[in-house]
């Protein structure tokens, strides 16, 4: 099993290859992540902003079994009934049908993850206004780093919700005060196949309005980004 010096060199991957082929590597092996990787990633997920600076994010990694288990059932229950949902959709849909697949491998595997972040910010989010709109805003941005960075090493990541459906189950099973918010749950281990290649994406022309919504300007253009490696 690779470690984190056999890998370190992905991390000078060019940004636009790595935004480019970042996805959800949901099926993973159960070789052991070490520390030196899995500190990598969370230092490099904390080179983010945050809302004022305030940096209120705590990371939980998680090996023990006992409470991947706790985390797994929490995600195969809500699967569970996302995927009456997700399986009608995925009817005569070959891409959502693989990922449907894929997912279902994650319920079945969760708990061999080799370790699961869960991404935290202390607090809650506010009633009104910026307040509300900043505070999980100020943990997706590092979520993503996390990602990316996951992405650098060939370390296999999806951020997951599914698990959260429960916060106060979350909190038990993590040892979390009230105080503090899980927002994001990352399986992380190296991938069961290559893992990571090109994301299928709307045109960027598709998205941008000029202006005013509507008004799809730039709906024949082509970016000059060539995302090919
Ligand atoms: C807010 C959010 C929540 C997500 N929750 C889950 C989840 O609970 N389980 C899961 O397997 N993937 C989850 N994903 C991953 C998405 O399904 C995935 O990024 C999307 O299907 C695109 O797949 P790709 O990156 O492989 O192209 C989530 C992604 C986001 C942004």
């Amino acid at each position: 099993m690779p470690e984190f010096q056999d890998v370190a060199d992905g991390l000078g991957m060019p940004l636009a290859e790595a935004m480019s082929t970042q996805r959800a590597v949901r099926r993973l092996r159960t070789d052991p992540v070490d520390d030196e990787t899995l500190l990598a990633v969370i230092e490099l997920a904390l080179k983010a902003p945050t809302g004022s600076n305030g940096q209120g994010w705590e990371f939980v990694a998680v090996r023990d079994g006992d409470v991947k288990h706790q985390l797994a059932r929490l995600n195969r229950q809500a699967y569970s009934v996302y995927r009456r949902f997700a399986s009608t959709r995925a009817r005569g849909d070959l891409k959502a049908a693989r990922m449907l697949a894929a997912v279902q491998w994650q319920a079945d595997h969760f708990e061999n993850s080799p370790v699961i972040v869960v991404a935290c910010l202390r607090g809650r989010p506010g009633i009104f206004g910026f307040g509300r709109a900043a505070f999980y805003a100020s943990i997706y941005p590092a979520v993503q780093n996390l990602l990316l960075a996951a992405r650098g090493l060939g370390l296999g990541a999806t951020l997951t919700t599914l698990p959260l459906w429960n916060r106060t189950l979350v909190r038990r099973a993590l040892g979390l005060p009230s105080s503090v918010t899980p927002c994001a749950v990352i399986p992380l281990g190296w991938p069961v196949r290559g893992g990571y290649g090109p994301t299928t994406r709307k045109p960027v022309g598709e998205v941008v309005h000029l202006d005013h919504y509507g008004n799809r300007a730039f709906e024949q253009r082509v970016s000059g980004i060539s995302t090919e490696s």
